[in-house]
């Protein structure tokens, strides 16, 4: 893995955890940088890397770059994901993949052209006992999938105070926690299930229509223990809450509920995959347990283990039973396979991690459920009007 020379683009919240990530795959991390050359020689010391690559142009025009990782708010990711293909840079794009799906569909285009590997990191497939849903469902151990129901809540901006460039939809989109959050739960259910979603109905809810924003700017999660800072009265239209009815291609049908404003749920997803045999149920605070419901039977609970595990998902778990994989270990293990897969040289072969064109997908559903919630009524994910 250490052939591969990669640089992070965006050194805020999720970039040092994806430095991380590519240090302990082994992969060789070259640079990071951020919006501008002083901000990047900080973020490179302090994470001890080396520092002569400065700027994002640096990166995409450096022909020993093989890859960037874009760590950058959402409005940044179609030029830049756009950029970095065109300048032959395979790309890691953080989610979502970009602000609409005209966007996203080019980025699709743009990717296929390239011939470069293209990911957007929907990082929650690689916790072990997802792949190992995944082996289930395909299996056929729980039977026919006949609905799932589940939640992605949050509680870090419960409090009118609370802020970050998400919650503007000129920065972060016209969805917010649906687009932010929701997508990891739709993504992972749809790569578990095998199924895609094809038509929703929505309704959404914006806590807080005018929020106060601190004069300044506030990192992701820094949580509400500083000091009181002054504040300006700003507009909200992105949403903190809602839920999401779904349809599947076979039939099956499910619920979402989505909320940045649950106090004490922190990183809380959650679902609940009822099959005509048995049901899977597992919870992202407690990732290391895959709960198994049996009607004529014992209900079972899978501690997460490589031994007992089906091989696409021990594959992905690098430590033994009882000690805990956990999200940085998420990102680690979506890297190696990426770059495992680069390094096997056939890059027409089907992706094992989640691509461009399931960012587009994931995008192509934010507006179904945007559309929707306007028209109080269910849609289609292609976008015509559900019967
Ligand atoms: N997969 C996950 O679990 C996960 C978790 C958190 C965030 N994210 C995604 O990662 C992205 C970043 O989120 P975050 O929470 O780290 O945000 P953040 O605000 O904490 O960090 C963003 C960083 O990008 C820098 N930046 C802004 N514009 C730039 C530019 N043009 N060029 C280079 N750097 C620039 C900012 O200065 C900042 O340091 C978002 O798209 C978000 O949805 C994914």
């Amino acid at each position: 893995m250490s052939k591969f020379r990669t640089v992070v683009v965006g050194a805020g919240f999720i970039g040092p955890v994806h430095v991380e990530g590519l240090r302990r795959a082994g992969v060789t991390v070259a640079g990071v940088v951020d919006i501008t050359p002083e901000r990047s020689l900080a973020a490179s010391t302090n994470l001890g890397l080396p520092s002569d690559i400065r700027t994002f142009e640096d990166a995409i025009n450096d022909p020993t770059i093989d890859c960037v990782h874009l760590t950058t708010p959402n409005r940044f990711h179609f030029e830049q994901a756009a950029a970095a293909l065109k300048a032959g840079k395979h790309v890691v794009c953080e989610k979502p993949l970009a602000m609409n799906s005209t966007e996203s569909a080019e980025l699709v285009r743009l990717a296929a052209e390239s011939g470069r590997a293209a990911a957007v990191n929907y990082n929650l497939r690689f916790y072990p006992l997802a792949h190992e849903a995944a082996a289930r469902v395909r299996s056929g151990s729980i039977g026919n999938l006949v609905h799932v129901v589940g939640s992605y809540v949050q509680d870090w901006l419960l409090r009118v105070t609370d802020f970050n460039w998400r919650v503007v939809a000129e920065d972060g989109g016209e969805l917010r926690a649906v687009a932010d959050i929701g997508t990891h739960w739709l993504d992972l259910i749809q790569f578990i299930t095998g199924k895609h979603i094809t038509s929703v109905c929505a309704d959404l809810r914006t806590v807080y229509p005018t929020r106060q924003r601190p004069v300044g700017e506030v990192e992701t999660f820094s949580g509400g223990g500083g000091a009181q800072a002054a504040t300006e009265p700003i507009n909200i239209t992105t949403e903190d809450c809602g839920s999401v009815m779904l349809r599947f291609e076979d039939g099956a049908n499910g619920c979402l509920w989505v909320s940045q404003t649950t106090a004490g749920k922190k990183n809380c997803l959650r679902y609940e995959l009822a099959g005509s045999d048995q049901s899977l149920a597992w919870n992202s605070e407690s990732p290391n347990v895959l709960e198994i419901g049996n009607r004529d039977k014992a209900n079972e609970s899978l501690l997460r283990d490589p031994s007992l595990m089906d091989s696409s998902a021990a594959a992905i778990s690098n430590y033994p039973g009882g000690h805990n994989e956990g999200f940085p270990d998420t990102f680690k293990q979506l890297f190696k396979t990426f770059y495992g897969y680069i390094a096997k040289g056939d890059l027409t072969a089907p992706a094992p991690f989640p691509t461009f064109a399931d960012g587009h997908r994931e995008i192509l559903l934010c507006e179904a459920i945007l559309k929707s919630h306007r028209q109080r009524s269910w849609v289609d994910v292609d976008g015509t009007s559900a019967s």
